[in-house]
């Protein structure tokens, strides 16, 4: 018998293949934090005298030589067994006995995954963040190191206005500040504790919730036991937005890339060994790095539509096929950090053309600008509008190609240093701090 709740009848194998699905090979990403949540719980179980002190100390120990198991990549999860939940109570109990038997009073796999997930999920969103933050600073750089240099802005891809490297990749920066604000809302909700909901309808001891929010480093509770169990496909649901949000910033950004590396453009390039070839064509250098980063992206964007769907109509209370979430949020982490990882690393070696606008199909990116030199001059705007247009159908329009904008977010007054500093507050409204001391003061 290996099921934490068999009792007689072996399931079907078939049966328990179905239904285990992914467990043990998704639940291996959780299993500290499944230490984490034991460590915390069962200090909470002795508080209310549900385990004596001996049988804590006992328990402590050996959730900790588990978690060092797990860090050190010393662990799995048994062929037979059918989740992480039940690999650590078989684990405490084969090495320790009786003790290992006492530590799921109180407690049901359903708030355990909670918790567990909470847990993961806190991480994986601080890897997010931290991530992201390195490429705003490489975003931000590069705004200033090109502030000076030109790049013809389109609209419906037709050139249309003086751009410049310093606004193109600001732009970006910029962007990731509000994506960032999705990651905090995310989570803020994230980080409330769900343990000691049980089953999803409390238990009849006399639980210290209280105690298990601070031991685990979190804001505060699911406070109705019933909420708590509604986190699941919630949480994963905001989380979905805030990644999504990444990954279209992500996308757009690579869009622009691919478009830009393209001949037709030129307006940027990467050294060879950063492209890829043609097993036909020999001249080529494709921007397969940004196309394979835009596909990514593009797929993460439809992640909140996955989880809307998978958690739609279902009922209050526990459902099995929230175990599928697993599979939705856990690789769209991987992938979207792997993302944030590569764009830093293209970024830090790209190249920018600093002769664009030479090109005479760039000249009337400046009708604007001459139109409002006019304006300055005393003409009214329509008829200095006109004059232009008049000059340009006759051939007659030759510009002074120098840009002189000065108002806040605009080629000659960037304001990086106001982007930088709301993103700084984006990062230190996170409570990575209190959520360290909390982990590292439980496996102490
Ligand atoms: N693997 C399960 C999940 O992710 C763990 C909880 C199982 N609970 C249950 N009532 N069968 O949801």
């Amino acid at each position: 018998m290996s099921k934490l709740w068999q009792k007689t009848t072996n399931v079907d194998k078939l049966v328990e293949n179905f239904t285990v699905g992914r467990d043990r090979e998704l639940d291996r990403q959780m299993a500290a934090f499944d230490v984490l949540g034991s460590l915390a719980h069962t200090k909470m179980l002795q508080s209310i005298g549900l385990m004596d002190a001996a049988d804590l100390m006992l328990v402590q120990h050996e959730l900790k030589t588990i978690y060092t198991e797990i860090e050190n990549s010393n662990f799995e999860i048994e062929a037979d067994v059918e989740d992480v939940h039940s690999q650590v109570e078989m684990l405490l109990t084969r090495r320790i006995g009786e003790a290992g038997k006492k530590i799921h009073s109180g407690r049901s796999r359903n708030d355990q995954v909670l918790v567990d997930l909470k847990l993961f999920f806190r991480h994986q969103l601080q890897q997010v963040v931290s991530e992201t933050d390195t490429l705003f600073r490489q975003l931000v750089q590069l705004s200033e190191q090109h502030k000076d240099v030109l790049l013809p802005g389109y609209t419906h891809l037709q050139v249309a206005m003086p751009s410049s490297f310093g606004l193109w990749f600001g732009a970006y920066a910029e962007g990731l500040v509000d994506d960032l604000e999705m990651v905090l809302a995310a989570w803020k909700i994230t980080n409330k504790n769900p343990l000691g909901s049980a089953a999803g309808y409390g238990s009849s001891f006399p639980l210290n919730r209280t105690m298990t929010t601070n031991l685990l480093g979190f804001e505060s509770l699911n406070h109705n036991v019933v909420y708590a169990q509604m986190g699941r496909g919630k949480t994963e649901r905001v989380i979905a937005q805030a990644l999504s949000s990444i990954a279209a910033t992500l996308a757009k950004m690579a869009m622009d890339q691919c478009l830009y590396l393209s001949q037709n453009f030129a307006f940027v390039s990467y050294p060879e060994n950063l492209t890829t070839g043609s097993s036909i064509m020999p001249h080529k250098k494709n921007p397969d790095v940004w196309e394979i980063m835009r596909g990514k992206c593009n797929r993460l964007q439809a992640l909140p539509n996955d989880v809307a769907l998978m958690t739609t109509n279902l009922p209050s209370g526990y459902h099995r096929e929230l175990q599928l979430l697993k599979e939705l949020l856990f690789p769209a982490f991987t992938d979207l950090i792997d993302c944030l990882q590569m764009a830093t690393f293209m970024l830090q070696n790209i190249s920018v053309n600093k002769n664009i606008l030479d090109d005479p199909k760039y000249t009337y990116l400046f009708s604007v600008e001459e139109v409002n030199k006019s304006v300055l001059n005393g003409t009214p705007f329509r008829d200095a509008y006109k004059q232009i247009g008049l000059d340009i159908e006759a051939g007659n329009f030759n510009p002074d190609k120098t840009v002189n904008h000065t108002h806040e977010g605009s080629i000659g007054n960037l304001q990086n240093q106001q982007i930088t500093e709301a993103m700084d507050k984006v990062i230190s409204s996170f409570d990575f701090k209190k959520v360290e001391d909390a982990i590292s003061w439980l496996v102490k």
